[in-house]
């Protein structure tokens, strides 16, 4: 029997979409997953692609049945299960082999476990892999790290399933060890920030507009086709748009005020302070599904802190499209320089504009302003940044007073809109050339005498507060 070309460990929902993607492309695939009475059902439900599948119950035969140097892709559950996976597998395997982690961990065990693997010469690729189970089944967006030997292996099969845009594969080597893991983290805090700015202009008009659920999926619809176009307004406006089949009511509006969160969006916002950044778009996003957890608080908040608000206007329909054009340019320009940071800091040489590109199509954050991103970091914008590029300035120009405009009402009308505030806030501290830290200057020097700089003399000065 003919060697499989790749094996698939895991046959939970993502490994299951991914092992029939490739089947689904010619690729033949060795198949296994821990609990081995998954396997059989998954082969039948396969269909005619079963033919391509070749299923295993022992690790040591799905290891032979591999042609070398193998290529496996793990997926399962990141932390300890992939470390105690590591330790079985690696007495099982050849030099030159490499294994994939596709699940969303964190790049400091990523690189951790490079290192380790690269030490018995095999190669340990982190690979982000975003588009949920239909992503994965039809074509996802993929971000691999790992070495240029594993992504010789891997690029045919990776390009062969990914999704395209127009014709360009959303899949490539963006750098060595953890680059893929750290991207897609990345990928997911920009997620965060823009799905928690689409329920604040949702909150605004519910709230302060009184629309009902429906009429707000209508809106988003039609933003859809137009400068918002993208995957996770085109999902908003339908989830708004759902009836309820026992109650007759709007979806939405049965599910508990809770978001759940696994961890990507945290870590955005911790690995940004830590390299002396501060994706505040991303934290506060973090920060809004972390408080929404605390209902019981909220509960008794409600009744017992004054509100003193002032009657909201709503502003029009256009404005509040306009706000949200603005603030998910400036979630994404904090993402990107985040990865900029990060490539700085690890030496990693990232892409700036193929991240973009890999971002077109297949992942989450899927939009048509991310090709107008990828085409403005390819311009050389001043400084290296993103706003700066003549392309995104243009645009904000036109988008950054709706956005005030919308800030200022949801202040006023005392609802909250933690992400459009913080990306407004941001915008207005980059673009002001002399700012308010003079003051922290001088107070760190007047309890600590840490010094500070003068505008009309070099060196270190401490003030007379002592006088
Ligand atoms: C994707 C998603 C996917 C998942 C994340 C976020 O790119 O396909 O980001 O990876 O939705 O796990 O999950 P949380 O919202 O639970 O953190």
């Amino acid at each position: 029997m003919s060697k499989a070309q790749i094996g698939v460990y895991g046959l939970g929902t993502m490994g299951s979409a991914l092992a029939l993607n490739m089947a689904d492309n010619g690729f033949q695939v060795a198949v296994t997953n821990r609990e081995v009475d998954w396997i059989a059902p998954f082969i039948m439900e396969a269909g005619t692609l079963a033919k391509n599948l070749h299923p295993h119950d022992a690790l040591e035969d799905f290891i032979k049945g591999i042609k070398t140097p193998r290529v496996i892709l793990f997926m399962i559950p990141s932390g300890a299960p992939m470390d105690m996976m590591i330790d079985t597998i690696t007495p099982l395997l050849d030099a030159g082999d490499t294994i994939i982690d596709g699940g969303n961990a964190n790049f400091h065990d990523t690189r951790k476990r490079s290192a380790q693997m690269a030490k018995n010469d095999l190669h340990f690729v982190g690979m982000g892999v975003s588009g949920g189970e239909s992503g994965a089944r039809h074509g996802p967006s993929m971000m691999v790290g790992g070495t240029n030997h594993s992504w010789t292996q891997l690029k045919p099969i990776l390009q062969a399933i990914s999704a395209k845009f127009q014709g360009d594969p959303c899949v490539d080597h963006l750098g060595p060890d953890g680059a893929g893991h750290f991207v897609k983290t990345v990928h997911n805090g920009i997620e965060y920030a823009d799905m928690q700015a689409i329920a604040e202009i949702y909150a605004l008009l519910r709230d302060a507009g009184g629309w009902p659920a429906a009429k707000i999926g209508d809106l988003f619809e039609g933003w859809n086709d137009g400068a918002l176009h993208s995957y996770l307004i085109e999902i908003s406006g339908k989830v708004l748009q759902a009836t309820d089949p026992d109650t007759g009511k709007p979806v939405v509006d049965l599910i508990l005020d809770q978001a759940g969160q696994k961890g990507t969006g945290r870590w955005t916002a911790i690995e940004a302070l830590k390299l002396g950044q501060s994706a505040s778009a991303v934290e506060a996003a973090v920060g809004a599904r972390s408080w929404s957890s605390e209902e019981a608080t909220r509960e008794v908040a409600q009744s017992l802190l004054a509100a003193d608000t002032s009657p909201t206007n709503l502003p029009d329909a256009d404005d509040l499209e306009t706000a949200l054009i603005a603030a998910r340019i400036l979630g994404h320009a904090q993402g990107f320089r985040v990865l900029q940071a990060a490539s700085d800091e690890y030496d990693w040489s990232l892409d700036m504009p193929r991240i973009a590109e890999i971002w077109r199509a297949g992942c989450i954050i899927r939009s048509s302003l991310l090709d107008d991103l990828a085409d403005a970091l390819r311009s050389d914008p001043p400084q290296g940044e993103l706003i700066l590029a003549p392309a995104i300035r243009t645009r904000l120009e036109t988008s950054i007073g709706a956005l005030r405009r919308v800030v200022t009402a949801g202040i006023s009308g005392g609802i909250p809109v933690p992400v459009l505030s913080a990306s407004l806030a941001w915008y207005d501290s980059i673009r002001t050339a002399r700012g308010s830290t003079n003051l922290i200057q001088a107070q760190r020097d007047f309890f600590g005498e840490h010094g500070f700089k003068r505008l009309d003399k070099s060196g270190n000065f401490h003030g007379p507060w002592k006088a």
